[in-house]
């Protein structure tokens, strides 16, 4: 279980993140801080590109990047997104990179600029996971 002050802590490294966001097209900055089991922080940012569907969301991007680090057990996700005032939750294609790294309890908080933060869990943001049968 994760206590209060660790997911304020992560929250904060996903805020200093977004500020390096690549978002020149949507001005939509999104940053994000994987908290790994080991206890390793890893950041990430949405990755924009002029051929507009190659862009990489922050969530996807710092899953990845842990991943490639050789950390694959993760205990929560926060994320930052500066540019709205109210909290944006993580697309569905995050949703589901989640779930496949992340068990159904992990926590995720996200947040805008404003004073309102979403306290959640995977489990939550992706109901009815399925397909685990394929990994064997
Ligand atoms: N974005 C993310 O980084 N994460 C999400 O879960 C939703 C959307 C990015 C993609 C794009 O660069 C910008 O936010 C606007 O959609």
């Amino acid at each position: 279980m994760i206590d209060k002050n660790k997911l304020d802590s992560l929250f904060k490294e996903a805020q200093t993140a977004a500020l390096k966001a690549y978002a020149p097209y949507s001005h939509f900055r999104v940053g994000a801080a994987l908290l790994c089991e080991d206890g390793t922080i890893v950041t990430g940012v949405n990755v924009e590109n002029r051929s507009y569907g190659l862009t990489v969301c922050a969530e996807r991007n710092t899953i990845c990047s842990a991943v490639g680090r050789g950390l694959l057990k993760f205990s929560a996700l926060a994320i930052s997104t500066p540019d709205s005032v109210e909290p944006v939750g993580p697309c569905g294609a995050c949703r589901q990179v989640m779930g496949e790294f992340m068990g159904p309890e992990a926590p995720v908080r996200f947040a805008g600029s404003g004073e309102k933060t979403v306290d959640t869990t995977v489990g939550e943001l992706l109901p009815l996971d399925s397909l685990h049968e394929l990994k064997k």
